[in-house]
């Protein structure tokens, strides 16, 4: 059985990425000031102390019967942290600091559950429960990009925290820097409105044509089990007419013309329910901004530094489109975006067939920040689309919704079909605060269109 190999080679790397993803949230944890831990940067949102219980929660009851752990000593905490909230039509969380239990108890019960975990995994890597070593594998999948999602969580729950709220540590990883890292702009923190390349199209024309969505349930192309989540099956084609899609992400200056014409006070731009939105937050600039003085600043991570210009915008659904709306164009759909970074046939990732690496773009917890839109013309689409993956999330127009197919994991039910609620839009490519496993052709990310707190900025099509 060359499958069953291919299952077992994959459950140790499973086991050191499981370790590798514990290590880095470990680490985002340790960035806020323990006195802190109870805050709640995101009103719609938990406190901060409830991803500290939550992503040991969720593995525990995710694995535990599989991994012949125990029964639940403390179930009152596996229900308090086994699932996060994404509250629609405005209601926020009421509980205070103290309904929840104290520091040094919800890390007792993380590292609890841990060991327990741990001696269960590796026993049922010998000798798995029950459905298999590759039904075991799938779990030990879901377990990783849960918590691999979760990094990216934690890391815009805490650039919303006051800088006062956060010690700066060192980054857990950072890869080689890309030769052409650029010209270390982001650090010299020069905005450069125009780079050399600027010569090239802002648009670029995309053929119609077939293009594949989804992941298919058969043996993945590489042979070998693939993972994948309930809402990336089942595989089906779709056909889009011609198009042209901007040629990178909207930038910070692109955007301020928007900004500086009014945009904001403009009806004409904005749906009724961005409207109402914008109007009721009083919101005026992209989230990421700060006006002082009379001039912008990037309400960066750890510091805020002079906003540069040719960083992609970072906005919600809702303002994107209302950008989009004004310079007379649209946001792609699903199917628009794979086709673009498809380049007419299908492709693991916009550039080929290699995996993700430095040099092809801003992703894999590389940074904090963006970089330049243009900074990755090697991961470019051989449409010559340029950072499709990584650098900031893209919105899409395509509301959230299940493929012809679609099953929910039986583990895990609601993991998408909680969301297939029409209140929610598709997401495509990645962050820097992306996973590098993550940025598959199939996944998809979604979240409301009035959340402007990711790291998601948006690219323009015409006909
Ligand atoms: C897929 C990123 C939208 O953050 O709400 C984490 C991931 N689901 N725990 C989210 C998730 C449950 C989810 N997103
Ligand atoms: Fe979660």
């Amino acid at each position: 059985m060359p499958g069953r190999q291919g299952v077992q080679r994959a459950a140790s790397d499973l086991r050191a990425e499981l370790d590798d993803a514990r290590r880095r949230t470990d680490a985002l944890f340790d960035l806020v000031k323990p006195e802190r831990l109870y805050d709640r940067p995101i009103p719609a949102r938990h406190r901060i102390i409830f991803y500290l219980g939550h992503l040991e929660a969720f593995d525990w009851n995710l694995l535990r019967e599989a991994a012949g752990c125990r029964p639940p000593w403390q179930p009152e905490y596996d229900r308090l942290f086994a699932f996060g909230i994404d509250p629609v039509g405005g209601g926020l969380p009421a509980d205070r600091p103290e309904d929840w239990p104290a520091e040094h108890v919800v890390r007792n019960y993380g590292a609890a559950i841990r060991s327990e975990l741990d001696a269960g995994i590796a026993k049922a890597r010998r000798s798995p429960a029950n459905g298999g070593p590759a039904e075991f594998s799938r779990l030990l999948n879901v377990a990783i990009e849960h918590r691999l999602m979760h990094e990216e969580t934690l890391s815009y729950l805490l650039q919303q925290m006051p800088y006062d709220a956060k010690r700066r540590v060192a980054q857990p990883e950072v890869p080689e820097p890309p030769p052409f890292d650029p010209p270390r702009r982001d650090q010299g923190r020069e905005p450069v409105e125009r780079s050399q390349r600027s010569s090239l199209p802002s648009m670029v024309a995309i053929p119609g044509g077939a293009v594949t969505l989804g992941s298919s349930r058969a043996l993945g192309r590489a042979e070998e089990e693939t993972f994948a989540w309930d809402n990336e099956y089942e595989s089906h084609g779709v056909h889009v007419e011609d198009f042209q899609i901007g040629r990178t992400m909207v930038t910070n200056a692109e955007y301020l013309r928007f900004v500086d014409a009014g945009g904001y006070e403009n009806r004409a731009w904005w749906s009724g329910s961005a409207w109402k939105w914008k109007s009721a937050e009083g919101v005026r600039h992209p989230l990421f901004w700060r006006r002082e003085d009379g001039r912008w600043l990037w309400r960066g991570m750890f510091e805020e530094f002079p906003l540069p210009l040719d960083w992609p915008v970072y906005v919600s659904h809702a303002e994107a489109s209302a950008y989009a709306r004004w310079a007379g164009m649209a946001l792609p759909t699903e199917a628009q975006w794979q086709r673009a970074a498809d380049g007419g046939e299908e492709r693991a990732y916009p550039w080929g067939e290699e995996p993700p690496s430095p040099r092809r773009g801003n992703f894999d917890f590389a940074r904090w920040d963006p970089v330049s839109v243009e900074a990755y013309p090697a991961g470019s689409s051989a449409f010559g689309v340029e950072g499709m993956l990584g650098n900031g999330w893209e919105w899409t127009s395509s509301v959230f919704a299940p493929f012809p197919g679609f099953a929910p994991f039986p583990f895990y039910p609601g993991y998408s079909a909680d969301f297939f609620d029409g209140k929610h839009f598709t997401m495509k490519g990645g962050s820097s605060r992306t996973a590098a496993r993550l940025l598959r052709r199939s996944f998809r990310n979604w979240f409301q269109p009035h959340y402007p707190y990711i790291y998601a900025g948006f690219r323009c099509t015409s006909d």
